[in-house]
C-alpha cells in the first residue's frame, strides 16, 4: 500500500537525519551545555548568579546524602538540583558530567546549545512564567519548605 511506502522513506529520512546529528541531539533539538557557555556572552547574569543564587551550589546537599540514598533516590534527588538530568546532552552523574550538577541556567532557560552556538535570541526561552518553576519547586516542596519564589527571584 502507498501509505507503507511513505512511512518507510519518512522513517528512513528520520533515521539518516538522527544518525548524522546524534552528536547533537535529536535533529535540530538543542541540548544541555552547561553556565560555561553563556558566560562570555551574558558576564553580569553569570556573575549575579554564581554569586548569589543557592542554584549555583544545589548539588552540594544531594553529595553530602548520596552516601544514605539509595540509587532511585539519588535519582530523583538529580531531576531538581541537577541539569538536564535525564535529557539530550544533560547531567548524567557527578563524575560524567561534573559542570551540570548543579541546577544552571538551563533549568529555567531551557537547554542552550543552539542559542550558545548561534547568539539568536529566538532559540532560548527569554519569558518565563511561574510554570516555568513549578517542575520542582511543586506544591510538596512548597509545602515542606513554607516558600514559595517568585517569579525573578533566585536567578540574578
Ligand atoms: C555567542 C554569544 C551568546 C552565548 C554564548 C549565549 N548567549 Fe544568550 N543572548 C545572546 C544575544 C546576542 C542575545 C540577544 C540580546 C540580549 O538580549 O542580550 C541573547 C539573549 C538571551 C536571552 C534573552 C532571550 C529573549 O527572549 O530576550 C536569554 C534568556 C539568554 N540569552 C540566555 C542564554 C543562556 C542560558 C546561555 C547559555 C546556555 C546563553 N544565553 C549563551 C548571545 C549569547
Ligand atoms: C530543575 C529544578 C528547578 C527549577 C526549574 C527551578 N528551581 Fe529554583 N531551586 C531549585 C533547587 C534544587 C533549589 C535549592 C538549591 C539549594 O539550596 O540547594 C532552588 C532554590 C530556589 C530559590 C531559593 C534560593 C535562592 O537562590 O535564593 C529561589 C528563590 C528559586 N529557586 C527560584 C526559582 C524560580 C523563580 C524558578 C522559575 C523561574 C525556579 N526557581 C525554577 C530547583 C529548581
Ligand atoms: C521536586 C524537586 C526536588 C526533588 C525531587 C528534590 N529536591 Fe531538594 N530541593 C528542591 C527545592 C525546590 C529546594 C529549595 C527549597 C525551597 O527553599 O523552596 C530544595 C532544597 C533542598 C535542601 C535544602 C538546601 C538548603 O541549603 O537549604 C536539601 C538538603 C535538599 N533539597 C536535598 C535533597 C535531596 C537529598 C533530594 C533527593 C533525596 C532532594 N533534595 C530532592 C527540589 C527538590
Ligand atoms: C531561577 C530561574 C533562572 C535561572 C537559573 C537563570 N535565569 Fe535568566 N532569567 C530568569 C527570569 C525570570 C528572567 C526574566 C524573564 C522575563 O522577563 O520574563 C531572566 C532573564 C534573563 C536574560 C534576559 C535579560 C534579563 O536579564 O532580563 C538573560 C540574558 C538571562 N536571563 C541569562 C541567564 C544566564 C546566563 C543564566 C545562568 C548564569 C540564567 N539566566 C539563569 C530566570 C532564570
Amino acid at each position: 500500500m502507498a501509505w507503507r511506502s511513505v512511512f518507510r522513506v519518512l522513517a528512513a529520512t528520520l533515521a539518516v537525519c538522527c544518525f548524522r546529528f546524534a552528536g547533537e541531539g535529536r535533529c535540530d533539538e538543542a541540548r544541555y551545555v552547561g553556565n560555561a557557555a553563556c558566560a562570555g556572552c551574558h558576564a553580569a547574569e553569570y556573575d549575579a548568579y554564581s554569586k548569589h543564587s543557592k542554584k549555583a551550589h544545589s548539588s552540594r546537599s544531594v553529595r553530602l546524602m548520596a552516601k544514605s540514598l539509595t540509587p532511585e533516590e539519588l535519582a530523583g534527588c538529580f531531576a531538581c538540583h541537577a541539569t538536564g538530568y535525564g535529557r539530550p546532552g544533560g547531567f548524567t552523574s557527578l563524575s560524567a558530567t561534573p559542570e551540570l550538577a548543579d541546577a544552571g541556567c538551563e533549568v529555567c532557560h531551557g537547554p542552550g546549545s543552539v542559542h550558545a552556538a548561534t547568539g539568536d535570541p529566538a532559540a532560548i526561552k527569554g519569558k518565563l512564567s511561574v510554570a516555568d518553576c513549578q517542575g520542582c519547586h511543586n506544591a510538596t516542596r512548597v509545602r515542606a519548605f513554607g516558600f514559595k519564589p517568585l517569579l525573578r527571584a533566585g536567578a540574578h
